[in-house]
């Protein structure tokens, strides 16, 4: 079934990358406007920061801009630069320049909910871009199955765990931002692979705290706190890579890198090179490409008038409702296979293979 999605969005883009393919460069501002751009009408993407993960800053604006650029779209693409009323100030601009349609990766759901409510009564269609906005009422969602997501981490740090023959491993937990959706979605599946090893003795629950914002400073004094009470931390379940960093500089100083296995997430250059270094013990890959022609597909038939229907839905918490989903599968990457991530163009061996890891990646079959 989602197969069938992925050909569907990958046939979408193509069908209207062939209509019209002028690119344009203006800065943030994508497209030229041509024939179909003009006819299709402006959209308009707000990101939320660049601190929290490298993908806001790189991965996402750069495919999304193809994505437009392909089929020929005009895009506003911008970065609230975890700022909540920057956020409010960008939405405003663009609902104001007449955008026909409105993408948000929100900061937390009750500012983000402002948003769309504002660019609803404005007649303009919204999108949920990776995060769900609680009650936000966007028309659609498009993302990655973030329980998936949280499962892959936990049952990555059993992995590793096990080839360590870790015994009574005392586990603690850096979540995500307690704001975004997401991060409950992470600790969800993990935390049904950790909880019943916590309930059968054999691992030991030990602290468990949320990161807010997911700010990666914060992360590492929350961390370090977590192993001056608890010296006996033997894993760290870390909701993303820049998290797993924080507790990798903190296990560094003590020497314990290495030797005490950290999850993460997004397949960033800095988590691959962890994972190369043995320093992590695992990264998810979310192959952001394929986010991104989706929710590119998706905005561009919104912004047509269309209504595409799309297989999957997923029930709002807050208001109980459906939103029609494209919900992607995520990938747990090892050292054994940070290749992967290469061999699909997501990361260059050259900005991974650096210095020092150019050897790690040799030795693990990177080229
Ligand atoms: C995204 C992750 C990202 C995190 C911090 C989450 O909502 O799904 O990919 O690492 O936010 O930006």
């Amino acid at each position: 079934m989602r197969k069938g999605m992925f050909a569907l969005a990958a046939a979408g883009l193509l069908a209207s990358g062939s209509m019209a393919a002028c690119g344009g460069d203006k800065g943030t501002e994508t497209g030229s406007g041509g024939t179909t751009g003009s006819s299709v009408g402006k959209i308009g993407v707000i990101l939320p920061d660049t601190a929290s993960s490298q993908r806001w800053a790189s991965d996402d604006p750069k495919f999304l801009k193809a994505a437009f650029d392909a089929a020929g779209v005009q895009a506003d693409i911008q970065n609230a630069q975890g700022d909540k009323s920057q956020f409010q100030t960008i939405a405003d601009g663009m609902i104001s320049s007449g955008v026909k349609v409105l993408m948000i990766v929100n900061l937390d759901s009750g500012t983000g909910k402002a948003v769309l409510d504002k660019a609803a009564s404005a007649g303009i269609a919204t999108i949920d871009y990776d995060r769900l906005t609680l009650n936000g009422g966007a028309k659609y969602y498009v993302s990655f199955d973030n329980v998936a997501v949280g499962k892959l981490q936990g049952e990555g740090l059993v992995k590793c765990l096990t080839d360590m023959k870790a015994t009574k491993p005392v586990v603690a937990e850096l979540n995500g931002s307690p704001t975004d959706n997401n991060a409950t979605l992470f600790k969800e599946g993990y935390d049904s692979v950790l909880k019943p090893k916590y309930d059968s003795g054999d691992y030991v629950k030990g602290p468990d705290q949320s990161v807010p914002d997911w700010d990666n400073a914060q992360a590492g004094t929350i961390f370090e706190q977590m192993l001056t009470e608890n010296k006996n931390i033997k894993g760290v379940l870390a909701a993303n890579d820049g998290l797993g960093n924080a507790a990798i500089s903190v296990l560094k100083k003590n020497k314990l890198n290495g030797k005490v296995p950290v999850t993460g997430q997004d397949a960033t250059v800095q988590g691959l090179q962890n994972v190369l270094a043995g320093d992590q013990c695992m990264t998810v890959y979310k192959a952001i490409k394929q986010e991104a022609d989706a929710a590119a597909d998706l905005a561009i038939s919104l912004a047509k008038g269309e209504q595409k229907s799309v297989s999957q839905s997923v029930k709002d918490p807050e208001s109980g409702k459906d939103v029609q989903s494209v919900l992607l599968t995520p990938k747990a990457i090892f050292k054994e296979n940070v290749k992967d991530v290469v061999a699909d163009g997501f990361v260059s061996k050259d900005q991974l293979c650096t210095g020092d890891f150019a050897k790690l990646c040799t030795d693990n079959g990177v080229s």
